[in-house]
């Protein structure tokens, strides 16, 4: 429910689960905001939660001593009228200063959200949310400013986006638009983000919102491995299972901004958008721009309640592919087993042990075009290598679905390599400034994707083959970052406009194949989840959570990525033990232990598994289709442990009768202490039956929450077997069945 009081100038933005409070600021027409978080009453007025001090040595907007902007919360802040906290909308005007005063105009309230325009974003039908869009004007120029909150019905969800409209004669220089600014008031925060490198991504961090500013970003042109567009506030005490928690992402792939700012009174800005480093955009005249948009949950119910909101929401409200309800395929994907060492008769080997194993999908990954046998050339080629590939991919695939398997390939459409015709013919197309060095990286350039005759010729080079070849999945991957962010086709003024319009061609390369073929599974990639983001969820429903297939490091990165993505979203893989990033040996049991809980797969050379681990193989891939279902559209939950050593996750079905509960012990300890592992999310008064593997037991839901499953064995009677008893070692896993009975 929106209200607008027209009296007091307030809106309230309220359902079940969350309230969020601003009004217009009498004097100055500035949009003061009032509260965000758990539902309260509406009232006719809301101007008790004002907080107004007279300050000395404050700015005053104008005439008294009650309009400065320093110590208001705002909703959308603009540097230059007496606030000096990080503004959520800088814009250069012709004359250079960057004074803008944004008075409120009017309002406008409706029904249903559709996607528009260029960027990804949410949807919702009429009955799933309302509207609230709201214009401002600047004093100084006709620049419009419309704010607008997508408060979704049944969720403790809001998402918004700012629009700037040039309604003026002269362009002006827009140097940031944030997607949303919320300040909270004086409390003990902590945040979270996720964290990491290249096969390392997606750690979580928690730590206290310090004085000043703090944020994660990107500057390499996508979301990066090092930080992902997302963040979260909570208290010290809120935990996996209560307190409060607010979590922020943005739909958005490119270089993003998440910052929060603890001003010297203790309020702390939470801001979400475009990176403003380097950002110049000419809004010419008549020109609008508009952000990504931005998801603002909240949650009562610790960080699991955030994260399953999240997971709700974005399969609901943001993933559009016709296969996100559906069961994925269990793939086989050659990159590990063959890197590019690779021929139709070797491809043909592991498709045949695949079906023999009851694997669904066969993915060709990196090397069958060009002449790429290595990673020195050949992007920007999409043309199949008949060396290795002698009967064309038609064939390939023909005898792939022969076999019963569905086809899949990879391709890294955003890059060019310098031994390729179309670098020859085109080296306008390659983002870099011609008179200077440009780098590259894994011996690859960056096609100018802001350049739409560029997103047009691969699309065109894609649907050679996608129109010809029956493939059934795609896997589209990008390896490296942006360094040099200069374009051939703009101006001088316009170069940082760059990285903007670069994910704006990819965007819109994605919306040419989602549209072209709708049927085909699309997988997104970028060296690993370095683009593990909402932007890509759009269009993609599932996203190669690393290169990094150890089941020991995916511990970390799959919980990290939980924190918002649902599990169905995250590709994840059994490969080959050394591992090929980390050497480590782990069982075959734990890596499909680990991998369950994603959209499952394999990364390995089948050929090579010993007869016992290819037994072993079927009834895992048996197992998993089992509990497919369940994993994909279950209540996610991360249990909390008694140390760092072990990770335990559960997925509960919407009905509670059934239950998945994953248990990994990294390391094994000598005499170690008795682990109880307490559950979350079961019916408290339902009797469930307890089962791993053979071994059955029957529990209580309440006891399973209150007491936990007890982990240690009871030699009790069985002194003799103690001694006799095998151990785990490093390393080990466990999975309960549950049934409700
Ligand atoms: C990076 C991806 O993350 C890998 O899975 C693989 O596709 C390689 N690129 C291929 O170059």
């Amino acid at each position: 429910m929106i209200y607008f009081n027209e009296k007091t100038l307030e809106f309230h933005l309220t359902n079940q689960a969350m309230s969020y409070v601003f009004r217009v600021m009498d004097q100055t027409g500035t949009l003061e905001h009032l509260y965000y978080g758990s539902t309260i009453p509406h009232y006719n007025d809301f101007s008790f939660l004002i907080e107004r001090e007279i300050r000395p040595s404050n700015n005053q907007v104008w005439g008294n001593n009650l309009t400065s902007l320093e110590h208001v919360k705002q909703e959308y802040p603009v540097f230059g009228t007496t606030d000096f906290r990080y503004p959520a909308l800088d814009v250069e005007y012709p004359e250079g200063d960057h004074i803008s005063q944004f008075v409120y105009q009017s309002y406008r309230i409706f029904t249903g959200k559709k996607v528009t325009g260029a960027l990804p974003g949410t949807f919702g039908e009429k009955d799933e949310v309302e509207v609230l869009e709201i214009t401002l004007k600047d004093h100084y120029s006709d620049l419009l400013l419309v704010l607008t909150y997508h408060l979704y019905m049944d969720e403790p969800v809001l998402t918004r986006q700012a629009k700037l409209i040039n309604q003026g004669q002269q362009a002006v220089s827009l140097h940031q638009l944030a997607s949303l600014s919320v300040d909270f008031p004086k409390g003990n925060y902590e945040w979270l983000h996720l964290n990491g490198a290249w096969a390392r991504e997606a750690h979580l961090t928690r730590e206290a919102v310090h004085l000043g500013v703090q944020h994660v970003s990107s500057t390499r042109g996508h979301s990066s491995h090092m930080h992902n567009p997302f963040l979260a506030l909570c208290q010290p005490d809120t935990t996996e299972k209560q307190g409060e928690a607010y979590g922020f992402s943005l739909i958005y792939s490119g270089n993003f901004l998440a910052q929060i700012e603890r001003d010297n009174y203790d309020v702390v800005r939470v801001q979400l958008g475009i990176n403003p480093f380097q950002f110049n955009w000419q809004l010419k005249a008549g020109e609008t721009f508009e952000s990504p948009e931005a998801v603002m949950v909240f949650s009562e119910s610790g960080l699991n309640g955030m994260s399953q909101t999240f997971h709700r929401f974005f399969k609901k409200h943001l993933i559009r592919s016709p296969w996100k309800d559906k069961k994925r395929p269990v793939l086989i994907n050659n990159w590990e087993a063959t890197y590019f060492d690779f021929t139709e008769e070797k491809i043909l080997e592991i498709v045949d042990e695949a079906q023999q194993l009851g694997i669904d999908l066969f993915v060709l990954d990196d090397g069958w075009f060009g002449h790429r046998n290595s990673d020195t050339g050949s992007l920007g080629n999409w043309t199949e290598n008949r060396a290795k590939l002698p009967h064309g991919l038609k064939n390939l695939s023909e005898k792939i679905h022969e076999k019963g398997l569905l086809f899949g390939l990879w391709f890294e459409p955003e890059m060019i390599s310098n031994d390729t015709e179309l670098y020859d013919q085109h080296p306008e197309w390659v983002l870099g400034q011609p008179d200077k060095n440009i780098s590259h990286g894994r011996n690859q350039f960056v096609l100018d994707f802001g350049n739409p005759a560029v997103v047009e010729h691969i699309f065109e080079q894609m649907t050679q083959i996608l129109s010809n070849v029956e493939i059934d999945y795609i896997k589209l991957d990008m390896n490296r970052y942006i360094s040099e962010a200069y374009s051939n086709m703009l101006a001088a003024n316009q170069q940082g406009e760059v990285c903007h319009r670069y994910i704006i061609g990819v965007y819109d390369l994605y919306e040419r194949i989602v549209k072209n073929y709708p049927e085909i599974l699309i997988e997104s990639c970028a060296g690993g989840g370095a683009r593990f983001d909402a932007g890509m969820l759009y269009y993609s429903p599932q996203i190669w959570a690393s290169d990094d297939t150890d089941a020991v490091e995916r511990l970390s990165i799959q919980s990290g990525l939980s924190m918002l993505y649902p599990l169905s979203t995250m590709g994840s893989h059994v490969s080959a033990v050394p591992n090929h990033q980390v050497a480590r040996v782990t069982s075959l049991e734990m890596r499909k232990h680990v991998a369950m809980f994603g959209t499952f797969g394999y990364e390995l050379d089948p050929t090579k598994l010993t007869s016992k681990e290819k037994k072993a193989v079927k009834q895992d891939i048996l197992d998993y289709k089992r509990y497919q279902e369940l994993i994909c559209s279950g209540d996610f939950y991360r249990l909390e442990t008694t140390d760092e050593n072990q990770v335990a996750w559960m997925v509960v079905s919407q009905d509670k009768n059934e239950a998945l509960v994953g248990y990994y012990q990294i390391l094994a300890r000598p005499n170690p202490s008795y682990e109880r592992i307490r559950l979350l999310g079961l019916a408290k008064e339902k009797e469930y039956s307890v089962s791993e593997g053979d071994k059955k037991t029957v529990r209580y839901g309440k006891d399973l929450e209150t007491i936990g499953l007890i982990l240690n064995e009871n030699y009790i009677g069985r002194e003799q077997e103690y001694w006799s008893r095998t151990m785990p070692g490093d390393f080990h896993s466990r999975v309960f069945h549950l049934t409700a009975r």
